[in-house]
Order: C-alpha cells, then structure tokens, then sequence
C-alpha cells in the first residue's frame, strides 16, 4: 500500500505542464496560491524535558540528562552559547551547512550547581537551568536577558519544539527573505523555500529562508540561530503574544544564542559563527541588464550597443533560460547563438559581463552528454529503494544533482567550465529550492527523496530541501574559483540557507510590478542584510505584469541603492530597458544610474565592511539608533552605507513624502541644505528626485560617472565632506583578482571635526599596500555659511581653492590633514549639537 501511494506522488507521474509555453504557470500562478504557511503541530502530544536527574560538566559547558530528553549546553565562545535538545541523549553533533566551525574552542567557564539550579557563566553570559522542568535563562553577565524558556525544549517523536518569551516591544527582524514590513513580529514565518507564485505581501515562505532572528529592544540586542534545516517555522507572538516558538519536524533541536549592546555586535558574531561574504568584483556592484526572452545573439548585440550609445551605464547583460539548447543546462542553443564564445567576447570587449542562467534539473536524454556522464558518475538523487529521482522541470523530466554528496559538487564544478570557457563572467542559479513544474502541492521533491549528506544520510524533509539551494550555489562558486582562479566568483541563487553568504548572492525572486512589490524591495532586502545575506535585491520594475512610466522610474530610483540593481521580467511582457518608458524616464534611469557609479567607492566600501564584519550594506534606521524604538519599524526608509539616508517615493503620484530623520544634523546630498534631525520632515521629490540625506561629519567618496567598471582609470577621488565632527571610511583595492584576501587593500579613515579656535579640520589616514590610480583628490565641504579666511593643506596654503554657494572645494594629492580657516564662516557650527552630533 506504501509503495503505490510513494509511486502515485512521485514528481514523475504527476503532470507536466507543457514545456512549450514555460511562462504559463507564471503568468497565471496556477499551482500555489498565496498562502500563509498552514502548518501547524497537531497539539498536546510534545513532551517537556521534565526533570534533571543528572548533570554532567564538559567543556566549555555541560550535559543534562533530564525525565524525557537531554540538553547540552556548550559556550562556543564566551559571547555564543550553544543548546541542542534531543531525545535519545545527545549524540555526535550533527553536520551543519551554516556553521562554520562548530566545533571551536569552548570558552572558559564556571559552574554553581545547586539541587535547584544549575549556572554556568563566562565573562560575558550567564546561563541558569531550573532543575525542576529543565528550563533555561540566558542573560549578558550584567543581567540583561537574552533568553527565558517558557515551556522551554519540547520533543514528539522525530519533531522539536522551542518556546521562549517574547518580551514586549522587542523589534524581530532577520528570517531571510520575508514580503513583509521590516518589523517581523506577531507572525508565523515558515522555512520551507518555495516558489510561491506571484507571492504579495504576507505570502510565506518564499525562495530563501534563514533561521536567524536578529531581537532588539533598546538596552540589548541579541540573536538566535535554529541551525534546524529541515521543514519547520518560527512563530513571533502569533500563536501566543508575549512568545516566541521554533518548530522543525525531524532533527535535533541546535540553538546558537549571542548578543551585544547593538545589532552590529550580534551580527559580527552571527558572521563568526556562519562565515563572512568574500568580496564580490567591483563590476558586480554596477547595473545589471535582464530579461526572460532574450533569446538570439542579434538581441545582446542591440543591447550592448543600445546601452553605450544612450550613456547609459550598465555592466552585466543576463542570459535566461532561452539561450540554452532546448533547456539544457552546460549547452547553449546553436542555431540562436552560432558563434557564442565570440558573442561574449564582444560583449565583454565593450565592458559587459556576461551572466548565464542554470537550473538544477538535469534533462533525462540519452542524448545529452551532461546527463549520461552524470548517471555514469552518480551524482543523482535518489528515492530510498536507490533509483534515481526524476521530476518535470523546463526541460521536461530531470534528475537533480545530489549536492550534498562531495563529488557531486565536484561533478557540478566542472561542468561550470564550459560556461567559463565560452566566456561567461558570472553564474545565475535558478529553481533551485528545488522547484518543480507540475502538480505536486509544493512543486518540490517529496520529502523522503534522500540526499546523501557528506556520509550522513538525510531526507529531504529533514534537510535536503532547504539546504538544496545553498550547495548549488557552493558548487558553482567552487567552479568558478577552479576554471578562473584570479576571478571573484559572481554567483546569484534564489534558494538558500543560513550561511550562503560565504558563496553567493541572492534577489528577491518572481516579484510583481505594482507599488506594493516597490515598498517590499526595501523590506526585504533590509532583512536579508540582518540575515547575513546582504548582496540583494529585487527584479526592478516588477517580474510579473508591467510597470507604468512613473513605477519603473521610482524603482530605478530605489533600486540604485540596494546592494543588487537589476532589470528583470518575465518572457512575453513589454519591453523594460530603460530606455523603453520614453524620454522622461530614460532620462530620470540615466540619473539613477549615474548616482550608482559615482557612489562605487562609498558602497563598496560598505561591502568590505560586510566582508570584515557582517554590517548589512543597507541598514534599517535604527542602525543609528537602536534604543530609539520609533525607529523600529521604519522600513520606507533605509542607510546605505554609514553616511547616506535614502527616503525614495513609494507611492504612486507622490511628489513629495515624510522622512524621518535620526538625531543629529543631516544635509540634502546634491543640494547641502541642512536638516535637524530627530523628527520628521517633508522632502519635496518630483518625479526626477530621490530625497537622499547624508550625516553631517561624513565624508563620501565619490568617483566620476564611467559606463561600466574599469571603463576608464580614475584619474580623480572626489570627496563630498558634509560639515559635522565624525569618522568615516573608505576602502580600496583593485575591484577584482585575488590580490585583496593577500593584503592589496587600503583603508582610509577620515575624521573631520571643528575647532573652537574657529577651524573645520579634516584628517585622513590611510594604511595598506593597495596604491589606487588616481593622484588626484577635489574636495567639496557642504555646509560652509560664509567665505573662510584661508584653507590649509598639511601645514601649508593650498595653491586654490573656491567657495561658492556654502561649499569650499579644492584640488590636492591625497593630504593628511585638511584646515579651513576662518572664525566668521564657520562660527554657526561652533553650538554644541553640530561638535558633538549624538550618533
Ligand atoms: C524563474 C526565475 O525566478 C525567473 O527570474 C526566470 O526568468 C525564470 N525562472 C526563467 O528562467
């Protein structure tokens, strides 16, 4: 009876929508409504732990044998306390794709064991175990609180439950990809990656979920790690207000616990524990030009030319599905693209990178070399009785590579190279949840397909299915750090797991043109950049249906500031180049576009700093002020970097909006007129504007407009100082190659502050070996009321300088310190709010 149904489900006898109209399924989003995620436990059966009986002291921790289950409690490191729960006594600790040493050296501890409870701290936490029902508090060592059980670890069966309390207030972010507003509390959040058509807001889950939840309230932030990959959800004071409940359906219960003062020391030490984004190349950060149906050389061609000829910047053209030979995956269509090594060497000789799309489903022919080398090297997943698993995707029936296994992903790996030696620059990596195209209520595989797991067999319920995505993308990065090994790897999934940020970068998935997907490209991408995740962003102008004139020019406008600025949409719908919405909006994208490539060296710098220390590249406002809790859900507004404030216009027809902005004094970026912060103030923005704020005592680098990276050296560093006390910091390297990770780096602080005496002063210090090609630096300081007396430059007058409209500009090579003079010009800034602003 079991074999029949496990037949009847299999992918392979359920429908597959003919493959002749691919773009069926998306436009009518047949299969999966919108839904919130349904599953719910059945109730009463979870057993608590009960009890302690005995405790046994290990390193760095300690191992409870409670009535009904075990706890283990282990401090990775003094800041990071790790749990895990299980029922049949804690076993060898189970392989995690996130983690990236699980095993580090435990901290120093110390223990209090009384017959009630048992405290365990270090330096930095304190953990305490009531004896009685094995439930746990975990607070800083001076007594903030992290965590508190409320029913605490509860198992049943092969599931695991955890509850904790959710204290009032606390702003909840984090969780992946989430079409939702920035503040994720008061719901139910599943992990469980899927395609979810035409997904709105609300919808959940969707492509990418990461079990991280990042808590804030205003004297603490701390974050949780369910390192749980199997089918499960986390609920946010839904169910319960006033708790919180992780829920996985097979596995052991694994929690990594941190915290700090802000959300950056709880995402440092998430990044420690899961690993840190490698540099991506500098071309990655510029435009990417997308669409399904671009489908024949001639088309590139055009493009390539269309781009250049109009000055409008761009730096990658993508190649989906249609470029392939009938879908697939390693081959190209040769009739459409005879000559594609060519093609893409006359793309990339005008500056264009190409980009190709892959999916995971590999096409059952016998025909097809990629398929028979891969059924003959047995890198295919299988059912349990050991056939292998096959399943309707584009290209009709498919095996999937089983990534879990080594020398699948080496399988994987080489297969990269024929994209690399044709010529490709970067990687796409699509459907790869993995999603299906027939019948099957989630259109993925059935949960008990096995996945081999390093050794270590698991299903996909347990956690093949949400890792699947995460390792496509690592054997990929794998492939491409093997066939070009002085190039940084350009990867982009749709599916991931925690700790995908060590090999790729994501967007948003199958979005829709309307205002509401405008506002959710924020959201979402402010909670992957709290995920770890930060290299993202949305299909601008919307994937499904088409934007108006006024909707794409807003997302240009929004898009250039998130960390990942692609055009994409769907094959059939009109044309969204952004040329394609007439003048007006070709004219407001070129100013978008331009905007982005002078704001390289200031973004990618926020990118090192990501690499170093897992600071989202954008941040939600209360980055600045995390106890200040009117920031908390604020999500129509976002900084990019430590200096600028975007507040674009999210609604249709506004010509102008509300902005609020933190303590301190801000400055309009293009015009310098001054705002006090701390308040809420109305930004005019006609359609050609983008309302963008920059902190005073912040210095942004800037380089001139160029049409793609490496167009041109840069022959000149411009820094826009915005008068204010501050420090800032810019990063530089070659933008590509290696050279970087062996210290071809150079960072410059930058530290600007008045001085009583009647002097603004700007210090620049520069350490590394990286020698960038410009020797010369224009310097604009906004904000100057009147003319000063004189400007200095390391001890000496500076041969010319200028001062027109509130800025003072002048020209040197790269100075330490900078002092414009003059007690009447600058005797407005002498009040104590602009020498201390309280960032
Ligand atoms: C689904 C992806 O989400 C979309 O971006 C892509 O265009 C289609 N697959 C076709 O490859």
């Amino acid at each position: 009876m079991e074999t029949i149904r496990k037949l009847l489900v299999r992918p392979e006898f359920t429908m597959g929508l003919p493959t002749v109209i691919p773009a069926l399924r998306y436009r009518m989003g047949l299969f999966v409504r919108n839904r919130r995620f349904k599953r719910r436990p059945p109730h009463g059966e979870f057993q608590a732990l009960g009890r302690v009986l005995t405790v046994k002291r290990q390193p760095g921790g300690a191992w409870l044998h409670a009535q009904q289950g075990h706890i283990e409690i282990r401090f990775w490191a003094s800041g990071i306390v790790r749990l895990r729960a299980s029922q049949d006594g804690v076993a060898e600790l189970p392989l995690s794709y996130a983690v990236v040493e699980p095993d580090e050296t435990p901290a120093e501890v110390t223990y209090e064991d009384t017959p009630q409870a048992l405290t365990i701290r270090t330096d930095q936490l304190t953990c305490e175990v009531d004896k009685a029902a094995c439930t746990l508090v975990i607070k800083t060592r001076d007594g903030r609180l992290i965590v508190e059980d409320t029913t605490g670890f509860r198992l049943r069966g092969e599931q695991v439950m955890w509850s904790s309390r959710l204290p009032d207030g606390d702003g909840c972010y984090g969780l992946g990809e989430r079409a939702s507003g920035v503040n994720l509390r008061g719901r139910r959040y599943g992990f469980w990656n899927s395609d979810l058509v035409r997904y709105r807001y609300g919808s959940d889950p969707l492509y990418l979920s990461i079990p991280f939840l990042l808590g804030l309230r205003p004297d603490l932030a701390y974050g949780v790690l369910w390192d749980n990959p199997s089918r499960g959800w986390v609920d946010l004071g839904e169910a319960t207000p006033g708790e919180k409940t992780f829920f996985a359906e097979s596995g052991e219960a694994c929690v990594y616990l941190m915290a700090g003062h802000d959300p950056q020391a709880v995402l440092s030490a998430y990044t420690a524990l899961t690993g840190h984004m490698p540099l991506p190349p500098l071309w990655a950060l510029g435009f990417h030009q997308s669409r399904w149906g671009y489908d024949e050389e001639a088309t590139f061609r055009t493009l390539a030319h269309q781009f250049r000829q109009r000055r409008l910047p761009c730096d990658a053209l993508y190649f989906d599905i249609d470029y392939m030979d009938g879908y697939r995956v390693f081959t190209w269509n040769r009739e459409r693209f005879p000559q594609m090594p060519a093609l893409l060497k006359d793309l990339r000789a005008q500056g264009f990178k190409p980009v190709a799309i892959i999916d995971p489903g590999i096409k059952i022919d016998r025909k097809y070399d990629v398929y028979l080398d891969g059924v003959q090297r047995d890198v295919f997943l299988k059912y349990p009785d050991g056939t292998r698993v096959a399943a309707p995707v584009w290209p009709g029936r498919c095996h999937f590579p089983d990534f879990s296994r080594p020398h699948a992903r080496a399988w994987w790996a080489e297969q990269v190279g024929k994209l690399v030696q044709a010529g490709f620059a970067g990687l796409w990596n699509d459907m790869n949840e993995p999603a299906l195209i027939n019948l099957s209520s989630d259109k993925s595989l059935p949960p008990y397909v096995m996945h081999e797991w390093e050794e270590h067999p698991r299903s996909h319920l347990a956690g093949g299915h949400n890792t699947y995505g995460m390792l496509m993308a690592r054997s990929t990065y794998e492939g491409l750090r093997q066939h070009r090994p002085d190039a940084r790897p350009f990867v982009m999934t749709r599916a991931a797991y925690a700790g995908a940020q060590r090999y790729t970068s994501s967007w948003t998935g199958d979005n829709t043109a309307t205002w509401e997907h405008l506002r959710l490209s924020i959201s979402m991408a402010l909670n992957m950049g709290l995920s770890g995740l930060p290299f993202t962003g949305p299909d601008t102008g919307g994937f499904h249906d088409e934007p108006s004139q006024e909707l794409f020019a807003r997302w240009m406008q929004v898009s250039s500031l998130l960390p990942y600025f692609r055009v994409h949409t769907i094959a059939g719908s009109r044309d969204q180049e952004p040329w394609s919405f007439g003048e007006q909006v070709e004219s407001i994208s070129r100013c978008a576009l331009e905007r982005r490539y002078r704001l390289l060296p200031m973004l990618y710098t926020a990118f090192a700093q990501n690499a170093q220390h897992g600071t989202p590249i954008i941040r939600p406002l209360f980055w600045l002020e995390p106890r200040n809790k009117a920031l908390y859900d604020v999500d129509d507004a976002f900084m990019v970097g430590d200096a600028l404030l975007a507040a674009p216009v999210l609604d249709e027809g506004a010509t102008r909006r509300e902005v609020t902005l933190p303590a301190g004094t801000w400055y309009a970026f293009e015009s310098g007129e001054m705002q006090r912060g701390g308040g809420r103030i109305t930004a005019d923005a006609p359609l050609d504007t983008l309302p963008l704020f920059a902190r005073a005592g912040s210095v942004i680098p800037l380089w001139p407009v160029m049409q793609y990276v490496g167009e041109l050296p840069v022959e000149e560093l411009l820094l826009r100082v915005f008068a204010g006390t501050g420090e800032s910091v810019l990063y530089e390297d070659a933008g590509e190659g290696m050279a970087y990770r062996d210290g071809e780096t150079r960072w410059s602080t930058f530290t600007t502050s008045f001085r009583p005496s009647g002097e603004f002063v700007i210090e620049w210090h520069r350490s590394g070996a990286y020698q960038p090609s410009y020797e010369r630096v224009r310097v604009e300081v906004v904000g100057i009321s009147g003319e000063p007396e004189r400007v200095e430059l390391d001890g000496g007058m500076a041969p010319v300088w200028y001062f027109n409209e509130g800025v003072v500009e002048f020209v040197a090579g790269p100075f330490e310190r900078a002092r414009i003079i003059g007690r009447e010009a600058l005797t407005p800034f002498l009040d104590e709010t602009r020498l201390h602003p309280p960032h």
